[in-house]
């Protein structure tokens, strides 16, 4: 069995009288692709909020390769390879395609401010092997052809990817996509899937949180099904599709 990247321990998390997260245990294996699924209000967007720091569990343990992570600012945890995107994306739309990418290297360079401010050898060839690996990334994404262009003119689609893109500039191994595929065309989501799944075979473990039920059968190997902050079901795609408390509280007969 592979190791264990992520795991999320006994964590609960409340907002005054209200039960967002309730005592969640669950794994995400090294180099694996897991999805949290749960109706509107079930937690899902906590829980991520509570894994990249930006707010802390009232009780439990979060660990990200061994490590307890909890306590840890946002930044330290990104610096630690924990990359992500958001529902909304947060784009800087005064700066190019490229400019945005090189934001995310920037979270993850060596060369200190002192090697910036003098301009040394060191920072030189740092901005150089940036700016290529900005572009080859743009090239994997598929936005390449737009790196000079500014931000602010990209469509929908496009700047789901430039999010992906700025994600995968601070080499994460561990990637959170918060409803990646929102607002894209069904062309758009297939595209955004098979970059996901090439992302996981480069190494990368992979949490996401996402509505698209065809998306989510399909890219996952592991779901974790959550209900009012309680984790309902577990298991492959297969488990969770005939699972008949899922198919009761959520699912419906729509799968
Ligand atoms: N900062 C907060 N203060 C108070 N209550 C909150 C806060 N954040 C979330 N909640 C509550 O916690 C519960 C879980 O919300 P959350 O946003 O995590 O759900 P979700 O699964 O992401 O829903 P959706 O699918 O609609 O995005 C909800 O009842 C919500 O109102
Ligand atoms: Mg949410």
């Amino acid at each position: 069995m592979a190791d264990v990247f992520l795991s999320v321990d006994e964590v609960s998390k409340s907002f005054g009288g209200l039960t967002a997260i309730s005592n969640l245990s669950f794994q995400v294996p090294e180099r694996s692709i897991k999805a949290v699924i749960g109706p509107n209000g079930a937690g899902k967007s906590t829980l991520f909020n509570l894994i990249t720091g930006i707010d802390s569990p009232s009780v439990g343990q979060i660990r990200l390769g061994g490590r307890v992570v909890n306590g840890l600012k946002s930044n330290r945890r990104a610096a630690m390879g924990m990359g992500r995107t958001f529902q909304t994306p947060q784009i800087f739309e005064g700066m190019s395609v490229l400019e945005n990418v090189q934001v995310g290297c920037h979270l993850r360079g060596r060369a200190g401010w002192l090697d910036a401010l003098l301009f040394t050898s060191r920072s030189r060839r740092e901005e150089r092997e940036m700016h290529d690996r900005c572009l080859e990334i743009l090239e994997k994404v598929g936005l390449s052809d737009k790196a000079n262009e500014g931000a602010g003119d990209l469509a929908c689609g496009e700047l789901k990817l430039l999010e992906m893109a700025r994600a995968l500039a601070l080499s994460p191994q561990l990637l959170l996509l918060d409803e990646f595929a929102a607002g894209l065309t069904r062309n758009e989501a297939e595209h955004m899937m098979k970059l996901v799944r090439e992302i996981r075979d480069d190494g990368v473990t992979v949490l996401l949180v996402e509505h698209d039920m065809h998306l989510v059968m399909n890219l996952s190997d592991e779901i974790v099904v959550l209900n009012f902050g309680e984790k309902i079901a577990e298991g492959t795609p297969e488990d969770i599709q005939r699972n008949e408390r899922v198919i009761e509280v959520y699912l419906g007969t729509e799968v």
